[in-house]
């Protein structure tokens, strides 16, 4: 089928990528010119492992380019995968969805399914749909598709050709049996993956419902370690004893200092501020955002219970990113850390193998920056880890008593084990198991 891609970021790239990977001739559209000169080279500007393997084996099949006339004119199917950012009231930001809508309507020159696949509030869909037909320039037949993304970053190829579910929402025949065409590869063998027809507002709330319990579960959890600390039990052993319930499942379960990223922190604020809209608040997801937001600062405040005056200490920060496997950092719990230490007269440098590009964006010089542990450590009278990247999980305990002045180690991510930091001989604090030794002064 012809396809157009509206977006070039996480959702619109990967969905282009792989919808030319079964078989569909794509066209990648983004008004950011600099993107698309990267992504004609073959050069993919969002760090995803696979992606530039996909896109060289795809070649044939994608175009990219910044003419959205071209792209919408003769397509059979417009996908949206635009971002819909967070407003200050926390609800979603639909411009972009919108200034792609206009320029569908006025441009579209063929009876054409039109694939929302960025992550809207509820009814969106049947807004979008009855705007672009009474906003079309000719006399062209447009449905609107609700089709939401579960992607992750980091296995977002793997996600997308291999999904859970592919999940649509659809109010009219035409299409439902499009939606079904472009996506029967991915739905017979080998890939196999159920495929759930719905209606729109359904589909809409899919979305929001799985990633919004997924940061539940996360917010539960944390909670529960916190609780771990303070009673003498060790939330590894507590996780483990509950994930042996299929109920309850053992994923999702990883306790730390708070989930970041683009996703979990909008979309819980954003169906927040829509169940409210709604008079049926949502008291559960209310929660999760505030015990996440406490969270992220659960090493910081441990780091001030321990020492009184913390001005002076130097402090080294592994891991800057929201997870291992991008350099993505929104959201993520170092930023709120480096934020809070910079309230105090310290000195911080910051180690990450990815992302220090991004992060001098962010702190320019009022921090320090490193691309190696050891240099990292070396002189610091505290560590804090933030993200459990493998260069730092394999980091040998040892090596932080030979690099720190006093290894005092924050440890948000449960990196090392109880029984390694025993032997180790040094103060190590991790989340929601007991600490090891005293804070070395
Ligand atoms: C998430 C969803 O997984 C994905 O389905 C959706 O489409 C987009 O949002 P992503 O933001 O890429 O994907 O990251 P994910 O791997 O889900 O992690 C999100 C955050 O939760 C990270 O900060 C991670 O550290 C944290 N997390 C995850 C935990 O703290 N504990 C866990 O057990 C799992």
């Amino acid at each position: 089928m012809k396809i157009a891609v509206a977006g070039t970021g996480y959702v619109g790239l990967v969905t282009g990528v792989a919808l030319a990977n079964i078989g569909h001739s794509v066209i990648c559209v983004d008004v950011d010119e600099s993107k698309i000169s990267m992504l004609s080279n073959g050069v993919s500007p969002i760090f995803e492992d696979g992606l530039e393997d996909l896109m060289k084996k795809n070649k044939d099949r994608i175009v990219y380019t910044t003419d959205y006339k071209m792209a919408y004119k003769n397509a059979e199917v417009i996908f949206v995968g635009v971002g819909t950012p967070e407003r200050h009231d926390g609800s979603a930001n639909l411009d972009y969805v919108q200034k792609v809508c206009e320029q569908i309507a006025e441009y579209v020159e063929n009876d054409c399914v039109v694939v929302i696949k960025s992550t809207v509030p509820i009814g969106t869909n049947d807004k979008l749909e009855e705007y672009l037909n009474n906003n079309k320039k000719l006399g062209v037949r447009i449905s609107v598709a609700s089709n939401p993304e579960f992607l992750a970053q980091g296995t977002a190829i793997k996600d997308t050709l291999h999904a859970s579910r592919i999940v649509v929402g659809t109010e009219d025949k035409r299409a439902n049996i499009v939606m079904r065409e472009i996506y029967k590869t991915l739905t017979a063998e080998p890939y196999n993956v159920p495929y759930l027809s719905m209606n729109r507002r359904s589909a809409e709330m899919v979305k929001y419902a799985s990633n919004d319990f997924l940061a539940l579960k996360i917010s539960y959890i944390n909670e529960v370690a916190n609780l771990c600390e303070t009673i003498g039990a060790n939330i590894d052993d507590v996780t483990n004893g509950m994930g042996f319930d299929g109920r309850i499942g053992s994923k999702f379960l990883n306790a730390g200092i708070g989930y970041g990223g683009s996703c979990f922190p909008k979309d819980t604020k954003a169906l927040h501020w829509f169940s409210r809209e709604n008079n049926a608040e949502l008291k559960t997801v209310k929660s999760t955002i505030e015990v996440n937001a406490k969270q992220k600062l659960r090493l910081f405040d441990k780091l001030k219970k321990d020492c009184e005056n913390i001005a002076g200490l130097k402090v080294a920060i592994l891991g800057a990113s929201f997870k291992p496997g991008t350099d993505d950092l929104r959201e993520a719990p170092s930023i709120d850390i480096i934020n809070a230490l910079s309230d105090y007269d310290l000195d911080i440098v910051v180690y990450d193998p990815v992302s220090i590009a991004k992060l001098k964006d962010i702190f320019g010089d009022r921090i320090k920056y490193s691309k190696s542990i050891s240099k990292a450590l070396s002189g610091s009278d505290v560590c804090i880890i933030t993200t459990e990247w493998p260069q730092i999980v394999n980091y040998k305990l040892n090596d932080y008593k030979k690099y720190m002045n006093t290894p005092n180690i924050y440890d948000g991510r449960n990196c090392y084990s109880i029984d390694e930091a025993k032997k180790a001989k040094i103060y190590y604090n991790s989340i929601g198991r007991p600490a090891i030794g005293s804070y070395l002064k």
